[in-house]
């Protein structure tokens, strides 16, 4: 279980003028490299207390303002967000030798962002949202696939299933991105874009 890492070398030279910009090109080579779930990210929470927690979710938004994402706001991870607004995410591009690292602070999105969003999906993930109190303990899955057989019985057929009060998004809003690229002999490239009042400056970390 032991990889040479010699897809590729990460440069000061090759790096956009901001972090988004190079996020694109390296989630569009994801992409293109037919990777599963491009944008499956890991994001680190933690409670008031200081206890860590991470679980995988999608990128659903990704712009100047940062890497938005959906869930339930009853969540274990709305719950630290709300207790400490601040995140980290990994996308774990294993197959490129890469990976990206981001920080920063944890914002609502607009509700009318999320409510866009959740009229978009799928009716059985709209059905699926309003059955599940996500991070509660249930009894059984029979509890879940009642709820779900309330919910379609709540809006049957073509009726719209609205937003729940207690589903939205957020946005991790970064502070610094890391763009690691593996190497031969360990000697992997990190180079981490760091926010500086209004503009970015870029480090090299040893690996
Ligand atoms: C590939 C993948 C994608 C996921 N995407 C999401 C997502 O976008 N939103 C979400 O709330 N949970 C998503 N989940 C489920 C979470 O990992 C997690 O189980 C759930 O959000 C509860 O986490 P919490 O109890 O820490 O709040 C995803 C899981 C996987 C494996």
């Amino acid at each position: 279980m032991r990889r040479v890492y010699a897809l590729g070398g990460l440069h000061e030279s090759d790096l956009a003028g901001d972090p988004i910009a190079q996020f694109r090109r390296w989630f569009d080579d994801a992409v293109a490299a037919g990777l599963p779930e491009p944008n499956a990210m890991v994001l680190a929470t933690s409670s008031r207390d200081g206890v860590p927690a991470a679980r995988t979710v999608l990128l659903k938004g990704c712009d100047e303002r940062g890497f938005a994402f959906y869930t339930n706001l009853g969540s274990a991870k709305a719950r630290d967000v709300r207790d400490n607004p601040r995140a980290a995410l990994v996308f774990p591009w294993h197959p490129l030798e890469r990976q990206v690292r981001v920080t920063g602070a944890v914002v609502s999105l607009d509700p009318d962002e999320a409510a866009g969003y959740f009229a978009s999906r799928p009716r059985e993930s709209q059905l699926g949202a309003w059955a599940s109190e996500q991070s509660a303990v249930i009894a059984g899955r029979e509890a879940l696939e009642e709820q779900f057989a309330a919910a379609e019985q709540r809006w049957p057929g073509g009726t719209p299933v609205p937003l729940p009060d207690f589903w939205g998004g957020y946005r991790v809003v970064p502070a610094t991105v890391e763009f690691w690229q593996g190497r031969e002999n360990r000697l992997h490239d990190r180079l981490r874009y760091r926010r500086d009042g209004a503009r970015w400056l870029v480090e090299r970390l040893a690996p």
